[in-house]
């Protein structure tokens, strides 16, 4: 089995898979209620908590899958991109074990980690399709040739897909993170009753700023009491307009944590989604990943380092 670890934002998480693609465990053990105070993630404030999860949460892990380390093979961690502070954690985390085991280390990128979620079981996806990613971080067109990478047919300009929901979920007075907020509220709202723009971009290319000032507006023109009458019909046509946008570039696969939006997954009934558990970060998609690129024999990665950049 692969032992993935993910520590690239606010999810410490280690998984268990097998070669062929079979997760034997997936702990997630998010720090959202944690940040939710600030609005936001707090880089320093993951990167300590991670620092206390990293061990228990492997230990978890191995314990699900009724295993030790003998029976792991190799060690998989994201090293990019993401906060570098929680990178550098799940690096550390991951050298240490690898080298403790003279195992190999094998080191994926989270992007990569989120397209390979469609490559588990019993999904078992298999290239060539275009693949959205949608994240917090991320929004790309993605033409996947095979499972060892993709080529980037085209990105946003402004902000990622899951940020605008973030972002919009502040502007409305809920929670973080605001992607699931917004999807639950919108279910009782009417998405016809705003006309928020979708921005025309040339190619493949997303933008969602002018959408967000948009919401702004609209929410400005308001008194609480109204605010709060509206909220609904807001969060529907906000997340509508969001949903056509990323739909536009008829993706035959999503992935992502907006992948994990309801009207999203309507909009695309005979795409292939990750299935929900697999949406949000998780170890499993990185040690599935982990399957498709070379690994780093012992000790080479002892020099390894964690990038903040894709
Ligand atoms: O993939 P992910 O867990 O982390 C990154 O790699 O960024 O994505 C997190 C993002 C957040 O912005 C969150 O609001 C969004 O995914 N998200 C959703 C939903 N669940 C999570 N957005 C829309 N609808 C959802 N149901
Ligand atoms: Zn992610």
């Amino acid at each position: 089995m692969i032992l993935g670890i993910e520590t690239s934002c606010d999810e410490t998480a280690a998984a268990l898979v097998t070669r062929d693609g079979e997760i034997r465990a997936s702990v997630v053990s998010s720090q959202a209620d944690l940040h939710a105070a600030y609005g936001g993630v707090v880089p320093e404030v993951a990167s300590r908590r991670h620092l206390e999860l990293v061990n228990p949460v492997i230990h978890e892990a191995l314990a699900d899958a009724g295993a030790t380390l003998d029976d792991v093979e190799a060690i998989a961690v994201t090293t990019q991109p993401g906060l570098i502070g929680a990178l550098l954690v799940g690096v550390s985390a991951a050298k240490a074990l690898a080298w403790s085991r003279r195992l190999p280390l094998i080191p994926v990128n989270h992007l990569h980690g989120h397209v390979a979620s469609l490559y588990l079981k019993p999904l078992d996806l298999q290239p060539p399709f275009t693949c959205l990613l949608a994240s917090g971080g991320h929004t790309m067109l993605l033409d996947v040739q095979t499972r060892g990478g993709y080529r980037v047919l085209g990105t946003t300009l402004d902000d990622a897909a899951g940020e605008a929901f973030d972002k919009g979920a502040r502007l409305l007075g809920l929670g973080y993170p605001g992607g699931k907020e917004i999807d639950d509220l919108a279910k009782r709202g009417d998405r016809t009753a705003y006309d928020f723009p979708v921005a025309r971009v040339p190619g493949h290319d997303f933008s969602f700023s002018g959408l967000k000032t948009a919401l702004l507006y609209a929410v400005r023109g308001l008194s609480p009491a109204e605010l709060e009458e509206r909220k609904a019909d807001l969060a529907a046509s906000y997340q509508h307009a969001i949903v056509r946008a990323l739909v536009a570039g008829r993706p035959e696969a999503v992935v992502g944590g907006v992948a994990a939006n309801s009207e999203l997954r309507a909009a695309l009934p005979d795409a292939a989604l990750a299935p929900l558990a697999l949406c949000t970060d998780n170890a499993a998609m990185i040690a599935s990943a982990a399957r498709y690129v070379d690994p780093l024999p012992y000790p080479e990665y002892l020099e390894l380092d964690a990038r903040a950049a894709a």
